[in-house]
């Protein structure tokens, strides 16, 4: 394999249990440097956990993780996004006395410019707001700084967790439009429940059900398959 057909991103057989209950079953999957992923699901289908996995919160119980040709399953939460998998949790934390160019600049690594910092503030709606105090910030704008402070430490895989809980019709419209735009720049994996933002982002989209991956490949395709209506979309 050249460099270029390695994975950034590969699970193998990744499984975690919680007491007798498998919330993770033997997940076996790629992700490709710069694509953009989304992943969907029931509630308790094992989504969190999975990305819980992928940084470090939580050991797996058995399987592999790689990231690029390195082993990363056992590894401290700290090491692995130092290593480049940064983490946006569901509510944002952000610094909140701080302004949002301070929050970028606190978050970011030390190889990132002023000028990548511009653009990250460009890419997520915030170059008004800048020299904004984080506090006064609305909730949406939080959860874009939080999505910048992520992208400020330069991560090669970016993982959010419903990044447009709490958002208006048109937030999360622009969180799917930017969230497009990094494609071939960062591997970006998703949890999303909001079926338009999915759809807008028409991405590879896994679904997972029961701790295990049902179905993957392109929405368009996702939408229409069987099984996934069953559990999942037809529900709604
Ligand atoms: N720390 C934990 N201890 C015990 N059980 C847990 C723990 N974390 C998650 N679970 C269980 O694991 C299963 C998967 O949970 P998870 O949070 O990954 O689901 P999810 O797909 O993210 O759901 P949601 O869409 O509601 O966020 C659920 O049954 C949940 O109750
Ligand atoms: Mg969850």
């Amino acid at each position: 394999m050249t460099p270029a057909d390695i994975p950034v991103l590969a699970l193998d057989g990744v499984c975690r249990n919680f007491g007798a209950l498998r919330a993770v079953k033997d997940v076996t999957e790629s992700f490709q440097p710069g694509e953009l992923n989304c992943i969907i699901g029931p509630n308790g289908a094992g989504k969190s956990t999975l990305l819980d996995l992928i940084c470090g919160t939580l050991p797996v119980t058995s399987g592999s993780i790689a990231f690029g040709e390195e082993a990363i399953h056992g590894l401290p939460g700290d090491r692995i996004a130092r290593l480049g998998i940064a983490r946006k949790f569901q509510v944002p934390t952000v610094f909140e006395s701080l302004s949002v160019l301070e929050n970028l600049q606190v978050a970011a690594a030390p190889a990132a410019s002023a000028t990548e910092l511009e653009r990250i503030l460009g890419t997520t709606h915030l170059l008004d707001d800048r020299e904004v105090e984080a506090s006064a910030l609305p909730h949406g704008k939080k959860q874009w700084l939080e999505i910048g402070m992520a992208l400020a430490m330069q991560p090669r895989v970016l993982l959010l967790d419903e990044p447009t809980a709490g958002l208006s019709v048109d937030e999360t419209r622009d969180t799917a439009q930017f969230l497009s735009e990094l494609r071939g720049s960062v591997t970006v994996i998703v949890i999303e429940h909001d079926m338009a933002f999915v759809r807008d982002l028409a991405a590879r989209t896994l679904v997972l059900h029961l701790g295990e991956v049902i179905a993957s490949g392109d929405f368009a395709d996702i939408e229409t398959n069987d099984l996934v209506r069953d559990v999942y979309l037809g529900r709604k």
